[in-house]
């Protein structure tokens, strides 16, 4: 384990990264889930969200991820931020909030965290009973 956290600290990713994609924070099922998307991005890899919520407020959340470490540090991020908040202070999340609470991570997966943004907003939407509108991924430049 130590060998793989050096190289994703070689590649850029944060302890609090690393750490999130190495202890799979925030993955799994959530059994009493009242919302849910999958989506699979450009990239290939696919994400499933998972949330409770209840009075217009995001109870509890989790994901799951066919992808890289920038997919499940980017999962776990959201999860972190929009626990507890409202449907809407979740929608404002965006990729840069993101990159902002996990520390750092290499350029190259701030499109993974567009990932996680795209899945959140699917299952808010479906929760709404909206029809889901793909959201831009912020430019790389933006995101810093
Ligand atoms: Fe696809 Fe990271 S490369 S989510």
């Amino acid at each position: 384990m130590g060998e793989l956290r050096d190289l994703l600290r070689k590649s850029g990713y944060s302890e609090k990264a690393a750490d999130f994609y190495l202890n799979r924070v925030n993955v799994g099922e959530l059994s009493d889930a009242n919302a849910y998307a999958i989506y699979t991005g450009p990239c290939g890899d696919t994400m499933e969200f998972f949330l409770k919520v209840e009075d217009s407020t995001i109870r509890d959340a989790s994901f799951q991820a066919i992808g890289c470490a920038g997919s499940f540090a980017a999962g776990a991020a959201f999860v972190e931020l929009i626990r507890g908040k409202t449907l809407e202070e979740a929608e404002r999340v965006e990729e840069d909030r993101v990159v902002e609470f996990l520390g750092t991570i290499p350029v190259q997966k701030i499109h993974c965290a567009c990932l996680a943004k795209r899945t959140l907003r699917k299952a808010l939407a479906a929760y709404r009973g909206v029809p889901f509108q793909l959201p831009e991924c912020k430019k790389v430049e933006e995101a810093w």
